[in-house]
């Protein structure tokens, strides 16, 4: 597909990944709308992009992803000031990381399945109405390596991601007829916000080695990949593969490691208490 003047919306494009994957259509000459609720940085955004000469045009669509009435405000502004949507990245979402009995059940739980899933959902629904007149479209969810294995303090996080996993292989089935492609992409641990809003606490400091770190640059252009070729799913750094397939043919063992070298050390103090 060649992507220049095609409509692209980048939800969750004021930071991080969505930002880079805003900058990467820009660069293809893409009419780009950007949506997030931190406006002042989608309007600068919206400006570097506008100046990078490429023929790139921006509209930026200040919106909430966990409101219906901003999603629908979201697909009607842009097929109002740009006729069409060729292409939809379902990037916005956040992970509250913590044992389950600590995660406040509304600001944690209940936002997090409202962002992460509901808001995949729902902008999808309003928007495929549109690819399915036009009988072609790319939509592309930004999932995650949660999506494919649970790991302690990633309940929630895990739980919405094997939801878009689900949601995205059903609706993959439902709509390849119409033209419309839908690609999941994977990824580890990419170094963005994501971490300052996710509230880590770790005794035993495990984290991604910095060898299978990603950059929000790099993952935007697997995304950009996917509009030209759509994949089923692609797991990216690939090593993390090793891991799906080991969670899915080994899962005693991949149990026994992560219980006796993750949980059990990061919960040694509270296991103790009777
Ligand atoms: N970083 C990682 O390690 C990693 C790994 C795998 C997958 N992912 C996924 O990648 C996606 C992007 O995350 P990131 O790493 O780029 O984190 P980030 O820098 O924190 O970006 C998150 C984006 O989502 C938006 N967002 C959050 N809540 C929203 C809401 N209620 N309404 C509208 N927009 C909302 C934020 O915008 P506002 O705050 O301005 O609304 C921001 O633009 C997420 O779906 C995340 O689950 C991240």
């Amino acid at each position: 597909m060649d992507i220049k003047g095609k409509v692209v919306i980048v939800t969750g494009a004021s930071s991080g990944i969505g930002e880079a994957t805003a900058r990467e259509f820009g660069r293809e000459g893409a009419k780009v709308v950007i949506a997030a609720r931190r406006v002042d940085k989608l309007q600068s955004l919206a400006q570097e992009i506008n100046s990078m000469g490429t023929g790139a045009e921006t509209l930026v669509v200040q919106a909430d992803l966990s409101k219906l009435e901003d999603i629908q405000m979201l697909v009607s502004q842009t097929i109002e000031k740009l006729g069409r949507i060729d292409i939809l990245v379902n990037n916005a979402g956040f992970g509250r990381l913590d044992w389950l009995e600590n995660l406040d059940p509304i600001k944690d739980i209940q936002a997090q399945i409202d962002v992460n899933v509901m808001g995949v959902i729902q902008t999808t629904r309003q928007v495929l109405p549109v690819m399915m007149k036009q009988r072609a479209g790319s939509i592309i969810n930004m999932c995650s390596m949660a999506g494919l294995v649970g790991t302690p303090t990633y309940t929630i996080y895990a739980a919405s991601k094997h939801a878009v996993h689900g949601f995205s292989e059903a609706l993959r089935r439902e709509v390849k007829p119409w033209g419309i492609d839908v690609s999941l992409v994977y990824p580890g641990g990419v170094v963005t916000e994501f971490s300052q809003h996710a509230g880590i606490k770790r005794k035993t400091n495990a984290s991604t080695p910095k060898f299978m770190l990603l950059t929000a640059e790099q993952v935007a252009q697997a995304v950009v990949k996917l509009v030209r070729r759509p994949r089923r799913m692609w797991v990216i750094p690939w090593l993390w593969s090793v891991t799906v397939f080991m969670n899915k043919f080994i899962p005693g063992f991949v149990d026994y490691t992560t219980i006796t070298r993750f949980t059990i050390p990061e919960r040694e103090d509270e296991l103790k208490i009777k």
